[in-house]
């Protein structure tokens, strides 16, 4: 199992976006976590494509792009073109999920899906070996700072069974109210990649925050 952390960029000043990305390049962490709302699948507008590709210019780990917009594979060759390295599209968002899966890889992406904490991993069966990670939201997506809904401990405990089952590389990702007190138990219970919001950019020293909560 990985121990990856991935600082959403969600939470950051944008006012010093500059030093926010330095901070992450000199920090333990693995990944740029990047959100993108369209306002329609979530009741959000976060950025798009300029700001994805000012990040891409300093940042020297790889983009993570989590897409919470309607029809993403309208988008998917424009994501490649500003630099994303992981892009992950809402199975709730996708119709022909299995085409946008292969049109992200087929452009050199790693391609991850994300389910809402409504949506059961049991759907997941047929596109699983398809995917290089899933990522299941913690929280509704739309907005950093909400609270972890507890029952993605199990959620990630019956992806993990069926990864094994499988024999599959697929990584599993947690999005929303990680914190240091639940890191340790998601990590244990099977989740490969942390994100991180608030906790990393309210803290007073975001880098040690980060440090911790890769090595808690
Ligand atoms: C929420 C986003 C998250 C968000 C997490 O819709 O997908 O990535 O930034 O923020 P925290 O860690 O504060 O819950
Ligand atoms: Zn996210």
């Amino acid at each position: 199992m990985k121990r990856l952390i991935a600082p959403s960029l969600l939470s950051a000043n944008f006012g010093k976006l500059h030093e926010e990305i330095e901070m992450i390049n000199k920090s333990e962490a693995d990944w740029f976590h990047i959100d993108v709302m369209d306002g329609v699948f979530v009741p959000n507008i976060s950025f798009g494509f300029p700001i994805i590709k000012f990040i891409k210019k300093s940042a020297k780990k790889p983009l993570d792009v989590h897409l919470m917009i309607v029809d993403p594979q309208r988008y998917i060759k424009e994501f490649k073109d500003v630099g994303a390295n992981i892009l992950s599209v809402h199975y709730e968002a996708c119709t022909h999920l299995h085409r946008t899966i292969a049109a992200i890889n087929e452009l050199g992406m790693q391609a991850g899906v994300v389910i809402n904490p409504h949506t059961s991993v049991n759907l997941l069966d047929d596109i699983l070996s398809d995917v290089n990670m899933v990522l299941i939201m913690s929280v509704n997506p739309g907005y950093g700072g909400q609270k972890f809904i507890e029952n993605t401990f199990t959620k990630i405990d019956r992806l993990k069974s069926k990864i094994i089952q499988k024999n599959t590389n697929t990584l599993i990702e947690i999005d929303g109210g990680v914190d240091l007190i639940n890191a340790s138990k998601l990590f244990e219970v099977g989740a490969d990649v942390l994100v991180a919001g608030n906790t990393v950019f309210s803290s007073k020293n975001p880098a040690e925050t980060i440090s911790q909560l890769k090595n808690i």
